[in-house]
């Protein structure tokens, strides 16, 4: 058994964290023979509801969880953690203009990116959750210059995740069978989710379901997902959402398989034309803890307009969200 590592989960009275803090808590992200110090961090006003989590921690009896410390100070929650889940962010309200939240977020984002660079381990894995996600990783990484930019990413997962069961269910088989399909661009509805080099059963996606379908009801349906469950549940995916988040950090701590990829949003090192200096998801390959953007995938004309809308969407919220952290 290793010495624990520090891990803190933010937001963590919220509903995703409730679903993600038993997953992470049980041993199926760090490995079953990792032990942990769980660190929550939520706001002040709900102190009282994290305590109510944290007694659940501990009538959970999980044998890897060594310590659980709530709090409101980043300083506390950040101190020598090795990942960082940031799920706690500020939510789109009736009436609130997509300007606002950007700015609401832009703030929680870069107190959060100071109290990594000031006391997180610099080889910290952070995954952004809370919208919206590429750039609030962006804006954290940006106020966090200690710790290497490939150490902040965030989450397009869950895109992944129902792209993949959308194909399966398509094609009645499991979703085990269904590989490398691939989300390009941004956590939102302009993200293009790609099944153009997608397996199932080891045979092109492409040759098994109709190119009409690949273009419009499956971009669609997975564009549009995260609404149609808010939609039926009356609240946002929180399940599914901490089981990427899972998915997500595990794959970055343990590697992918080879030749399978996984999609991820990074920092764009300019691959496949796509500006640098943007949260863009690309497909990646992990290896040491290390992802590399997997290269020389073919992009048809069809795909390369989905990922320049995206594209301009990404650099639209980047301006916005500087201008917020220059004052203006
Ligand atoms: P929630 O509202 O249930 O919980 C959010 C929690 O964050 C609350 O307890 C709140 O007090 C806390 N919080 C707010 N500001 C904070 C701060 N400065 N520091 C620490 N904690 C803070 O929301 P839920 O459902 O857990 O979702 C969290 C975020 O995840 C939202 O932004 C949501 O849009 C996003 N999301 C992202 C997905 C993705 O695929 N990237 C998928 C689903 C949700």
């Amino acid at each position: 058994m290793s010495e624990p590592i520090r891990v803190v989960v933010t937001g963590a009275a919220g509903q995703i964290a409730y679903s993600l803090l038993y997953i992470i808590a049980n041993g199926e992200v760090f490995g079953k023979d990792q032990k942990l110090v769980l660190t929550l961090l939520d706001i002040p006003p709900m102190m009282g509801v994290l305590e109510g989590v944290v007694m659940e921690l501990h009538d959970c009896a999980f044998p890897l969880l060594t310590e659980v410390i709530p709090t409101a100070d980043p300083a506390v929650a950040f101190k020598d953690v090795s990942a960082a889940f940031l799920v706690g962010a500020m939510p789109r309200r009736e009436g609130m203009e997509r300007k606002d939240l950007l700015s609401a977020n832009v703030k929680i984002f870069k107190v959060q990116g100071e109290a990594l660079n000031n006391h997180a381990k610099k080889d910290v894995k952070v995954l952004v959750v809370g919208n919206p996600a590429n750039t609030n990783a962006l804006i954290c990484s940006h106020f966090a210059p200690s710790i290497p930019k490939e150490n902040f990413t965030a989450m397009t997962r869950l895109d992944q995740n129902r792209a993949r069961a959308q194909i399966a269910q398509r094609l009645g088989t499991d979703i085990s069978n269904v590989k490398n399909l691939i989300i390009w661009g941004n956590h939102s509805a302009t993200q293009y989710p790609d099944a153009a080099n997608g397996t199932a059963n080891g045979k092109p996606v492409t040759d098994l379901v109709e190119a009409s379908y690949l273009q419009s009801d499956f971009v669609t349906t997975v564009q549009k997902r995260g609404a149609a469950v808010i939609a039926a549940r009356k609240m946002s995916s929180a399940m599914s959402a901490a089981k990427a988040a899972a998915d997500h950090i595990r794959d970055w701590w343990h590697g992918t398989e080879s030749g399978r990829f996984v999609s991820m949003g990074v920092v764009s090192d300019g691959s496949y034309g796509i500006p640098k200096d943007i949260v863009f998801s690309f497909p990646v390959e992990i290896k040491n803890k290390q992802w590399k953007i997997v290269q020389g995938l073919k992009l048809d004309s069809f795909a390369r307009s989905k990922l320049d809308i995206t594209t301009k969407e990404l650099l639209e919220e980047k301006e916005e969200a500087m201008a917020v952290c220059n004052g203006n």
